[in-house]
């Protein structure tokens, strides 16, 4: 194993967890900026040419972990690792973000849900090449039927 080190921190205009959008059709257009540290500047060569970019981040103010959640999405329990929830056994968030321009090592981004001065573990262009009618939505299908 490794030790995790950030390599730069999120501005959030969120300084509060009840600030973010949450629950179903929650949307995250929220703009911040991932500031790289200046040690990690090389290896931001290239990343303009990407539109979006998956961030992995630390949940670094979340409670102690829980193997099931109830997510603000439904009613009922699952199992962590079927959702989101920040309490997970090792607290690492994932979050797409649309890259809107980079000025040196600050990349400007839309779609944060993270709360400001979050650690940022690592960022990799985002690509999917699953085509949406190969998705399977889970709980969460069924919960947004009930919804409507
Ligand atoms: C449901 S999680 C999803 C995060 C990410 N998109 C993911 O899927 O891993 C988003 C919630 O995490 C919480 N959160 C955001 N930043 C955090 C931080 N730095 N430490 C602890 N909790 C945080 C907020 O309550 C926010 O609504």
């Amino acid at each position: 194993m490794f030790t995790p080190r950030p390599i730069g921190f999120v501005t959030s205009p969120y300084k509060d967890t009840v600030a973010i959008p949450k629950g179903l059709g929650a949307r995250h257009e929220a703009e911040g900026v991932l500031r790289i540290l200046p040690e990690f500047d090389l290896g931001l060569a290239g990343i303009e040419g990407f539109s979006h970019l998956f961030v992995l981040w630390v949940f670094d103010r979340s409670g102690p972990f829980e193997l099931t959640a109830t997510p603000p999405s439904d009613n009922q329990p699952h199992g962590v690792f079927a959702t989101r929830s920040p309490r997970r056994p090792n607290p690492i968030g994932l979050t797409v973000v649309e890259l809107l321009r980079r000025e040196k090592g600050s990349l400007y981004v839309r779609g944060v849900d993270m709360l400001d001065q979050t650690p940022i573990l690592d960022i990799k262009p985002y690509l999917s090449s699953i085509p949406a009618e190969s998705l399977r939505r889970g709980w969460l299908a069924e919960a947004e039927a009930l919804k409507h």
